[in-house]
């Protein structure tokens, strides 16, 4: 029998596709100028079957969404204590670029916003490795994830990079407060280099589906990180991965998200299905319009509330 599944993909996305609000991030041309009625959908079950609908082949760059991902490996190269020791685990309340760090500890809050994301990076592989090193660590864990070869888009990454005065400022912030011991242009220059791999939704909602199905590949059967690791992911998203929206989006949607400034969200309901959507305008905080929509309605429709 055909799944009725494809069919309610679409009407999802029909119904999303109105919502004309936004605006696509600013901060380079490329992301500007991205094409506005992009608009796609994917679900990707723990038993392995995989769903999607509308732009579903359309790569974009995976920005904010890597840095759960990059979280998970700076746990198993550094170790959860260690980890713990340099980055938080607390909403910050505030915007994602923000320079800001915990008073006593000198933490950054947690690995989703930019400061936190910077240091996590910075413990990939090893304190002192290379921006290639980490890169190759990054780009290769990822590309398991998502069950392809992925790559960077060097577009992107040179269009970031051009402008990076923020982040490269949080960057020497981190290492002045001793969070980060490694050269700080370069922490900053490999996470950036990580924010412009590009992904589709079918690949972020495989890449979810890994951390519902505690760490395992739900098609290779390959153990990709530990359970307790992908537990870790899954609760720091809950609390932290929509930024200044993270409250609001739990009581609402009530699924563990990330979002990022190329317009996808990448959703996680543990034992069951990693979500993605994707359209390029977004809201004030940082986050797409229509993809929060078409959340909104999978989770209202298919009961994906966790409480
Ligand atoms: O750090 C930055 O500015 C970007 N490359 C990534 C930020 C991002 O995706 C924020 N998410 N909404």
């Amino acid at each position: 029998m055909k799944s009725p599944i494809p069919d309610y993909l679409n009407s999802v996305l029909e119904n999303a596709r109105p919502n004309d609000d936004g605006a696509t991030a600013s901060y380079i041309d490329v992301l500007a100028k991205a094409e506005t009625n992009r608009l796609a959908v994917a679900l990707a079950m723990v038993d392995g079957e995989l769903y999607s609908a509308g732009d579903d082949e359309i790569e974009f760059s995976i920005q904010s969404i890597s840095k759960a991902f990059v979280y998970a490996i700076a746990i198993e190269d550094a170790g959860l204590p260690a980890v713990l020791e340099k980055i938080g685990m607390e909403p910050s309340g505030d915007a994602f670029n923000r320079l800001s760090l915990q008073k006593g500890s000198n933490r950054p809050f947690n690995p989703m916003i930019n400061a936190g994301a910077i240091t996590a990076h910075s413990l990939v592989v090893a304190p002192n490795a290379t921006v290639e090193q980490r890169t190759e660590r990054i780009l290769s864990t990822l590309s398991r994830l998502a069950g392809r070869q992925l790559h960077v888009d060097e577009e992107i990454f040179e269009a970031e990079l051009k402008d990076a005065n923020r982040n490269m400022g949080i960057g020497y912030m981190l290492k002045a407060a001793g969070i980060i011991t490694c050269n700080p242009a370069e922490a900053v220059r490999g996470y950036i280099r990580q924010c412009s791999v590009n992904v589709t939704v079918r690949d972020l909602a495989m890449m979810a589906s890994v951390l519902c199905n505690s760490g395992v590949h739900p098609v290779s059967g390959e153990r990709i990180m530990p359970a307790e690791s992908a537990r870790q992911v899954l609760s720091v998203m809950a609390t932290c991965g929509m930024y200044d929206g993270s409250g609001e989006w739990l009581a609402t949607v009530g699924f563990s998200a990330k979002s990022g400034v190329s317009g996808a969200i990448m959703g996680a309901l543990p034992g069951q299905v990693g979500i993605a959507a994707f359209s390029p305008k977004l809201d004030e905080r940082g986050n797409s319009v229509r993809a929060v929509d078409i959340c909104k309605q999978l989770s209202a429709d298919m009961g994906l509330h966790l409480m």
